[in-house]
């Protein structure tokens, strides 16, 4: 399937939800990408940033993002199903999931399956965000899920963005951006 990337002003507006409440600690970030949102977490200057990349060209260009970076940077290639069962309960104060499904019934909601491991994995206080399907506002699915996983404190920002007219996955003029704390 192909994509394109949202418009950036609106995607960094997106990735800013991580950052709220963010008092320091260790990043973990889910999809590598083209490396936006890894550009913007280390622009925080975060105690540790943590990558899981399943593609393995796209691990390597993570591997050698982490490399020209000051701070702690890891690349796990694999990917989040095999790998997040192996990181320690509430070792993360931010968390970004941004990866997609491996087909067309599949592509959005990938975050779903993710979310009692966010709960499992971000310390008290922690923020999860993640690219969400939603252009108005959390469905009520989206809440029961987030509900199940064990949050609580659920918010978000409609950030105004301006897809390219060959984005295929998003034609919205907005897109929820969560801000999930535990
Ligand atoms: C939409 S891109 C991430 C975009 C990124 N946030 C950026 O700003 O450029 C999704 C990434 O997730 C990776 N991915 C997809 N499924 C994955 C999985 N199950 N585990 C780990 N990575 C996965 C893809 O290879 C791709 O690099």
């Amino acid at each position: 399937m192909g994509r394109t990337v949202h418009e950036k002003t609106g995607r960094h507006r997106h990735f800013q939800s991580l950052w709220f409440g963010y008092w320091g600690g260790a990043v973990l970030e889910l999809g590598f990408g083209l490396g936006m949102s890894a550009q913007f977490i280390q622009e925080h200057s975060p105690a540790h940033h943590v990558i899981i990349e399943m593609n393995r060209a796209i691990a390597e260009t993570a591997r050698r993002f982490a490399y020209g970076q000051s701070g702690r940077v890891a690349i796990f290639e694999g990917t989040w199903q095999d790998i997040v069962p192996l990181l320690a309960s509430e070792s993360f104060h931010g968390i970004l999931f941004d990866t997609y499904g491996m087909s067309e019934a599949d592509v959005f909601r990938t975050f779903t399956p993710f979310l009692k491991q966010a709960y499992r994995l971000l310390a008290p206080g922690g923020t999860l965000t993640y690219f969400s399907d939603e252009a108005a506002w959390f469905s009520d699915e989206h809440l029961a899920a987030l509900r199940e996983a064990g949050f609580s404190r659920i918010n978000g920002e409609l950030v105004n963005v301006a897809p390219p007219t060959d984005c295929l996955y998003w034609r919205q003029p907005t897109i929820l951006a969560p801000t999930i704390e535990k």
